[in-house]
């Protein structure tokens, strides 16, 4: 947080299943692994394309993520279903050592397409709803501090949560 390039939103993607976007890719996963996290996007790694992964994998951080499929998401386009809010705890790798509570919709649409361009159309809701709205503002150059509604529920890991292990890094 604070490097300018995470405030910028990021280019669509015009050519699928090329070795570039192969090893964006992996870099995105490598590192998604390593930090612990539930998702990832490509401005997170210095890279301003419409990017991001999630879901797949067990993690310390988010004990739910793994009930996400593993999801490659380029030129994402989110559609909110109705217009109920829910309230729930979110951290970023870009935002290391704190959590916050963030509003978000609980169900949404979204559409985009694979590394290959296959589309890719689910309706979904909690906190898969919550992951890809997290990820996908990073392709608008938001931070999830930059949504939070009140922020006394904004602080550091390991003072909110002094008995569990929730590293950040
Ligand atoms: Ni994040």
């Amino acid at each position: 947080m604070g490097d300018p390039r995470l405030l910028e939103p990021a280019r669509p993607v015009e050519r699928f299943g090329t070795p570039a976007l192969r090893a964006l890719v992996t870099d995105l996963l490598d590192t998604m692994k390593k930090m612990n996290g539930a998702g990832i996007a490509a401005p997170q790694i210095g890279v301003s394309e419409q990017v991001v992964i999630f879901g797949g994998f067990p993690s310390s951080r988010y004990p739910d993520a793994d009930e996400i499929p593993f999801t490659v998401l380029v030129n994402p386009v989110l559609t909110p279903l109705g217009d109920e809010m829910e309230e729930g705890w979110e951290g970023c790798l870009s935002v290391p050592g704190m959590r916050g509570v963030v509003p978000r919709f609980r169900r949404l649409r979204y559409t985009g397409f694979d590394v290959d361009g296959a589309p890719i159309d689910r309706s979904v809701e909690g906190f898969h709803a919550r992951v890809v709205q997290h990820e996908c503002d990073h392709l608008l150059g938001i931070l999830y501090p930059m949504r939070i509604a009140d922020m006394s529920r904004f602080g550091f890991v390991d003072v909110l949560f002094p008995d569990q292990d929730l590293q950040d890094d």
